[in-house]
């Protein structure tokens, strides 16, 4: 199964696309998790995209394009991927449709999550995540178990992201009507989107995107 997550920031399509890969042992790809590791690693990537990141802007589909192409190309994709946070511009999601025209792969399905601006905000302002396994939490909608405990790996170490400040979010939801709402009809002309309530809680979200995947995608037949 070949899927995209689609939605702005904070829609929960890192929540989501990491409880899939769990659930059908597919691999998630987040685009923003391995710039933020480049950024970590002060690669030249890293340090060209830090400051793109940090302003809430998109970084250069040349970089996004060659970064997604090599990774889709691990073995581990084979058995199929999520993409959480590519493509998010038109040049990216036509590369993207060479790219797996050329490896004989294909879409399932577009996941649009869809949630309120001022619901997203009150999401990323909450957000925290593990230091050492990257398990994702709220200060309010997803707590630990055991305050200041990781349920997943134990850790008491917890980061927040330097592009969660107010100021950077509202650039960040800038960015997504202007360049990656317009992916919407170019996914609909495809016939692969699957529109989501992103409203609901973390549970209701996961059931009814289990309830889209469920239904026979109704795809687009194309002669090759
Ligand atoms: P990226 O890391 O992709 O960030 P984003 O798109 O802004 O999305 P987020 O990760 O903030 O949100 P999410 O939808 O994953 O939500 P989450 O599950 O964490 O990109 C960062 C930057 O990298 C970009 O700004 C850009 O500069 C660059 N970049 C990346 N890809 C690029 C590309 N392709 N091209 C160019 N540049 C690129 O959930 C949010 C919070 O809410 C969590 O705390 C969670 O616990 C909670 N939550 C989740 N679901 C629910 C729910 N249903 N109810 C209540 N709380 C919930
Ligand atoms: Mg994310
Ligand atoms: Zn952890």
């Amino acid at each position: 199964m070949n899927l995209i997550f689609l939605g702005p920031p904070g829609a929960g399509k890192g929540t989501q696309a990491k409880r899939l890969e769990a659930l059908h042992g597919i691999t998630q790809i987040s685009t923003g998790d391995m710039l933020r590791a480049e950024v970590q690693a002060g690669s030249a990537i890293g340090l060209q995209a830090k400051a793109v990141m940090d302003a809430g802007h998109l970084v250069s589909d040349e970089i996004l394009v060659a970064m997604l192409g090599s990774r889709i190309r691990q073995p581990d994709c084979a058995r199929g991927f999520i993409l959480d946070g590519f493509p998010r511009t038109l040049v990216q999601a036509e590369e993207l449709d060479h790219l797996l025209h050329g490896l004989g792969m294909q879409l399932d399905a577009v996941l649009s999550l869809e949630v309120d601006e001022a619901e997203l905000t009150e999401r990323i302002a909450g957000r925290f995540s593990c230091a050492k396994c990257g398990a994702g939490y709220h200060d309010s909608f997803k707590p630990p178990k055991v305050a200041g405990v990781c349920d997943v790996c134990g850790s008491h170490e917890f980061i927040r992201r330097a592009d969660d400040k107010r100021e950077t979010v509202a650039a960040r939801l800038e960015a997504y009507r202007r360049q990656t709402e317009p992916l919407l009809p170019y996914y609909e002309a495809q016939h692969l989107v699957r529109r989501i309530d992103g409203m609901l809680d973390i549970a209701t979200v996961s059931a009814a995107i289990d309830a889209a995947l469920g239904t026979p995608v109704d795809r687009k037949i194309t002669q090759s």
